[in-house]
């Protein structure tokens, strides 16, 4: 059987744009830049991603592309050994982010309704922050909310690569785009929103504990949907024309655009409203509808807003789902639909104590942080170990031939291939290496 290959060059951008752009940029930016302090945050986050981020992305592609295969089978096919093991470990991770992505994602559904509803229009941060506490403290409603986008997921997965996501990913990606733009005016001319501009944009050093930089490199591979094999994966759908440095530059362009527009959305108006920037992962959702309540037309914007940010998180967990499902048709011969069942409803199933600890069970909060702030943290630590053994791999294993793989016709301007190849054969792996036990013990 031949593989299915993307439609065009600019459909496999977008649906690997899809995937990068979704809650990690919206939701998880904000509230980890306004948790780490702001501005000297967002420093090391650009440097990690442009050091980092762009290198490792092409590497995945360069991976997926050669071996035309899951993340598993590609290991497996260009190396064998205990190299698979990294695809595993991949898949698992794909796993472990799908649980949590569906209940934030179920929660900016349940958005759609009470924007709609006005409920929530009113700039008063108390009401807006009780309203949010009260909806995810609930024991059914985020639940059911999370099997919903799980279902959703599973629909656009069992459509295959060309029909389902690449229609999604091109028809709605740009209008997420406008209304954020939109917003960025409003926020940033609220009164008393310079403070918020100054916190994220003047950087603090003393903020950038070990801390703070476990959690920009994590943030950084969650963003770019790097280091658990997703890009592997879409990799695996190229098609030898279609150039690969210059697709992977315009995928990290627009995912570091669009986070920095999120940031620059919310953060103003958390100083604006008096939200505090450390409240942590219900920031965006308690601060945007006193951003709405604030401008004419609110209610609508609202809507069309979380409209749009459940389509961006769907166009993500279709890639998560994306990961293990292609792994069950190739691995296991499993047929697309059976393997999307089976892996949708386990990952939902995972996902149910995520949901839960938001209040609804109090056993489900350890060390003063609930289970999704933990899944969310094992998280900033798999997808950069991921990255590491991906870089290695690509960097000593697969050496020139990656570079010849990353071209084509290795007509890549030498000197930049050589770059290419020492970041992935020591600096990442160092730095990525550094940064993880740096904060594995503190
Ligand atoms: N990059 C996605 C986001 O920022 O929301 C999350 C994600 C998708 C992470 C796919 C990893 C992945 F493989």
């Amino acid at each position: 059987m031949t593989r299915e290959h993307w439609g065009s060059r600019a459909g496999f951008v977008m649906a690997a744009a899809g995937s990068a752009v979704g809650l990690g940029n919206i939701w998880k930016f904000p509230y980890v830049t306004g948790d780490n302090g702001g501005g000297a945050f967002l420093l090391v986050y650009l440097g990690l991603v442009f050091l980092f981020g762009v290198s490792l992305v092409m590497a995945e592609l360069v991976i997926g592309r050669t071996a035309q295969r899951d993340p598993i089978g590609a290991f497996r096919k260009l190396a064998g050994g205990a190299w698979p093991l990294v695809g595993m470990l991949g898949v698992f991770t794909g796993f472990v982010i799908l649980s949590f992505y569906s209940v934030v994602a179920g929660w900016t559904m349940a958005y759609v309704g009470y924007m709609a509803s006005g409920a929530l229009a009113t700039t008063d941060a108390d009401v807006l922050g009780q309203a949010f506490t009260a909806f995810i403290g609930e024991g059914v409603r985020p639940v059911v909310y999370a099997a919903v986008f799980m279902v959703l997921t599973a629909l656009v997965v069992v459509g295959g690569i060309g029909r389902g996501i690449e229609r999604a990913a091109k028809l709605l990606m740009p209008l997420l785009f406008i209304l954020l733009i939109v917003l960025v005016v409003r926020s940033v001319t609220l009164p008393g929103a310079m403070e918020g501009v100054r916190f994220y944009l003047t950087p603090d050093f003393s903020r950038l504990d070990a801390e703070a930089w476990g959690a920009a490199i994590g943030q950084a591979f969650f963003s770019l949907s790097l280091g658990m094999g997703a890009l592997i994966t879409y990799g695996s759908y190229m098609s030898r024309q279609q150039a690969l440095p210059s697709s992977a530059l315009s995928i990290v362009a627009l995912d570091t655009t669009v986070a920095l527009l999120a940031g620059l959305m919310i953060l103003p108006a958390v100083f604006a409203f008096g939200f505090d920037p450390g409240e942590g992962a219900g920031l965006a959702f308690v601060t945007l509808p006193a951003v709405f309540a604030s401008m004419p037309a609110g209610t609508v914007f609202g809507v069309m807003f979380f409209v749009l940010l459940t389509v961006a998180a769907l166009t993500s967990s279709v890639s998560l789902l994306e990961v293990v499902v292609t792994y069950l048709v190739d691995e296991w011969s499993l047929s697309r639909r059976v393997a999307t069942l089976a892996a949708a409803s386990v990952c939902f199933l995972a996902g149910v104590p995520s949901a839960l600890s938001q209040g609804a069970v109090g056993g489900l909060v350890f060390a003063d942080a609930s289970f999704l702030d933990w899944m969310t943290r094992l998280t900033d630590l798999l997808l950069p170990l991921g990255g590491l053994f991906i870089a290695l791999f690509v960097g000593w294993v697969m050496g020139p031939a990656a570079v010849a793989a990353a071209t084509d016709d290795g007509r890549a301007p030498l000197p930049l291939a050589r770059v290419w190849l020492w970041i992935l054969r020591v600096v990442a792996p160092a730095g990525i290496g550094f940064i993880l036990i740096n904060t594995l013990l503190s």
